[in-house]
């Protein structure tokens, strides 16, 4: 017997539109493997929405997916011009809500709003936006209890690689900390000036002609995206952390004379990102690693953990961004959500 799920997907940027695409392209798959068929029934970005009652087409969502950005609002005759998560919610109330708008740690908007609503609405909540969980943690997830309804968020963190899963998973184990690199655009850059011996002005420059960097990078090189995963990660891990709490470097500050002098001594520099937790503290720091450090060969955009236990410690690599990563980190939470209600 196969269950119909319904989505209301709010972010149709990189990651919203590579999740259409995969619901449109891997439905079939979806519906044979776990008996569940996802049928998108809105999609918002910020000039309005989109509200077809009886789910888009797998055509439908492919031809959405070829419109510029800001304009799913011009798809007719379903396009509603200004509409919001409460215009749509006033005709649709989905299973799922997806939250795929950016992360915001100012204010947390649009997100948290967003996520609130779609709760109280009896909606369950999926979420690629860290802004919820970095600054409202223990709202979202209260109001998810009152409301009887599920909140997952893996992809906030690593992306396509399952940290928080894993983190979730280790029940019987006594976890004491971790660290490692939690954002690919430091590490790229960091990469290109230590094999390149290249300033950090250049290697900022060419991380941003290849799509890795914002053209305004404040929010990965002043380290608050790290620092927002680190928080992520203690609300997880059951010692909730603010934004304000983490210590953070700024690696603009990094002359590229301290990477040569590095180099000589057989060392680099990574932006290693630690959370303490019997120490209460958590710290985003420039650190100079020797060359034989399981860190010191994740170059590039990659990303690595590793985690302390009492027993052992497990390290995990992978990539920590992508829109076809994060989208499928994000489907893997809708199908066990869907799962998880249905049962
Ligand atoms: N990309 C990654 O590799 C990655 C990895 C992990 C987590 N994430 C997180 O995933 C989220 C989405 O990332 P992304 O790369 O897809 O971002 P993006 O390309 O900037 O897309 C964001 C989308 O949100 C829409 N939006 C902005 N304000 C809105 C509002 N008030 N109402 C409705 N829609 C609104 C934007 O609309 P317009 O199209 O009109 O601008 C756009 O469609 C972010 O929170 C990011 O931190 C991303």
């Amino acid at each position: 017997m196969v269950r119909v799920v319904r989505l209301a997907l709010i972010g149709f940027g990189t990651v919203g539109r590579s999740l259409t695409k995969l619901v449109a392209l891997k439905n079939k798959l979806i519906e044979e493997k776990y008996g569940v068929r996802l049928s998108i029934i809105a999609v918002a970005d910020s000039g309005g929405a989109v509200v077809k009652e009886d789910g888009l087409t797998p055509y439908e969502l492919l031809r959405l997916c070829e419109l510029p950005r800001s304009a799913v609002s011009t798809f007719t005759p379903y396009g509603l011009p200004g509409a919001g998560v409460r215009e749509i919610y006033s005709r649709v109330v989905p299973d799922i809500h997806v939250e795929a708008t950016p992360s915001n740690y100012v204010d947390g908007e649009p997100g948290v709003s967003n996520v609130l609503y779609a709760l109280e609405s009896g909606a369950h909540v999926v979420s690629c936006n860290k802004a919820p969980f970095v600054l409202r943690f223990r709202d979202v997830m209260d109001s998810a209890s009152r409301k009887g309804v599920k909140v997952r968020f893996k992809a906030t963190v690593m992306a396509g690689t399952p940290l928080i899963d894993l983190l979730m998973s280790l029940k019987g184990y006594e976890i004491e900390g971790l660290e490692g690199i939690l954002n690919g655009t430091t590490n790229f850059i960091l990469t290109e000036m230590h094999e390149n011996l290249v300033t950090y002005e250049e290697a900022l420059k060419k991380a941003q002609l290849m799509g890795i960097a914002e053209s305004n990078p404040d929010l990965d090189v002043k380290g608050w995206d790290p620092a927002a995963k680190l928080v992520i990660i203690s609300n997880v891990l059951g010692m909730p952390m603010k934004l304000g709490d983490v210590v953070r470097d700024d690696l603009s500050r990094l002359d590229v004379r301290e990477v040569f002098r590095a180099v000589k001594e057989g060392s680099v520099f990574k932006f290693i990102a630690a959370l303490d937790l019997r120490e209460g503290r958590a710290s985003v720091k420039l650190t100079k690693v020797p060359r034989g450090n399981v860190f010191a060969s994740i170059t590039g955009t990659l990303n690595a953990v590793r985690i302390r236990t009492d027993v052992n410690e497990i390290t995990i690599v992978g990539k920590g961004a992508g829109g076809s990563e994060t989208a499928h980190s994000v489907l893997d939470d809708v199908i066990t959500v869907a799962q998880e209600v249905g049962s």
